[in-house]
């Protein structure tokens, strides 16, 4: 049986299904995220088998060489640029993710957020809320329709082709997308307009919805330039990594009124903001939490444990990352 260490406590789902198998669990019992000293110094106390960890600890060559002993780092979570991959394939250490499970939430928040942009919704509770409403005003918060808007999908995997179902079926806006690969499938189904680069999606689109995984090739891949070429009407939502972003330069933007608004659920530098970007009225903020549904968070739980089982127990791996 296996020694895992799990790096915080997640929904007790999974964590019953490797004790079910009879694997012995140890659970950071500190309700907070672990520095990297100190899960070296946890990974240190024992020969571990394997760890579960969250997007919030950076596994990086130190840690691997802390822990000779682990085989497998499985990741709660889709996005893995937490953890170095190649260095992990180097040492035949191996790497998991949740692929799949968080596509349908991370998706509705998406369009929750878009759906705020466009009707102000944030901005018109913060009002009401402080007694400014003083009657009905044919000009007051005048919003964006949406039906009939280009939206732009920069990354069209499973996330952006969820997020570009329901806002062209739902909402009835039309699809433009960026991706290295096309995708014919998607442009068949949702008459998805393919960009072949980023700026020419940037340039046509009312809304811009990033779902690109965090690569050296996208870091900042919406900067000053880019954010310049959007249209003064347009809004950009990111769900994705922060560092897709520059985000003081999406606090230029937003200040200057180079673009119309922004919602972002992840930040360049978690948990911390951008100076200003708080105290703007355009933007719209949540604490990463597009995946945080109890229904996604239990099956992110469920995958997750199922990794390790299957690794442990010598099977195929379905979600194995490979760089
Ligand atoms: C992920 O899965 O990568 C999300 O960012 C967190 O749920």
């Amino acid at each position: 049986m296996a020694k895992i260490y799990v790096t915080r406590n997640i929904p007790e789902v999974g964590l019953n299904m490797l004790k079910e198998k009879g694997h012995e669990l140890f659970i950071n019992p500190k309700d907070r995220i672990l520095t990297k000293k100190e899960l070296i110094k946890e990974l240190g106390r024992q020969s571990y088998d394997g760890v579960l960890c969250l997007l919030t600890d950076i596994i990086d060559k130190d840690v691997f060489e802390a822990s000779p002993s682990v085989k497998i780092f499985s990741n709660y979570a889709v996005g893995f640029n937490n953890i170095d991959v190649a260095e992990a394939n180097k040492k035949g250490v191996v790497v998991t993710n949740t692929s799949g499970v968080s596509s349908d939430s991370v998706a509705e928040h998406t369009v929750a957020m878009i759906m705020a942009l466009a009707s102000r919704i944030v901005e018109a509770d913060k009002f009401t809320r402080k007694g400014k409403y003083v009657g009905w005003d044919p000009l007051l918060f005048l919003g964006q329709d949406l039906d009939g808007k280009k939206l732009g999908i920069l990354g069209a995997g499973k996330i952006g082709i969820r997020a570009a179902h329901m806002l062209s079926r739902g909402l009835g806006m039309q699809v433009g997308y960026y991706d290295v690969k096309r995708n014919e499938d998607f442009e068949r189904e949702y008459g998805a307009v393919f960009h072949s680069t980023p700026e020419e999606l940037l340039a046509s689109s009312d809304v811009v919805s990033i779902h690109v995984p965090l690569l050296d090739s996208t870091r900042h891949l919406i900067n000053k330039e880019r954010l310049s070429l959007m249209k003064k009407t347009s809004y950009i939502v990111n769900t994705s990594r922060g560092p897709v972003i520059n985000e003081d330069d999406l606090v230029w933007a937003l200040k200057n009124n180079i673009i119309a608004g922004a919602a972002i659920d992840v930040f360049e530098n978690e948990p911390k903001l951008a100076r200003g970007l708080d105290s703007l009225d355009n933007v719209i903020l949540t604490p990463h939490i597009a995946s945080s549904t109890i229904k996604t968070r239990n099956e992110m739980s469920t995958v997750v444990a199922q990794n390790l089982l299957d690794f442990f127990e010598g099977k195929e791996l379905k979600n194995r990352v490979i760089i």
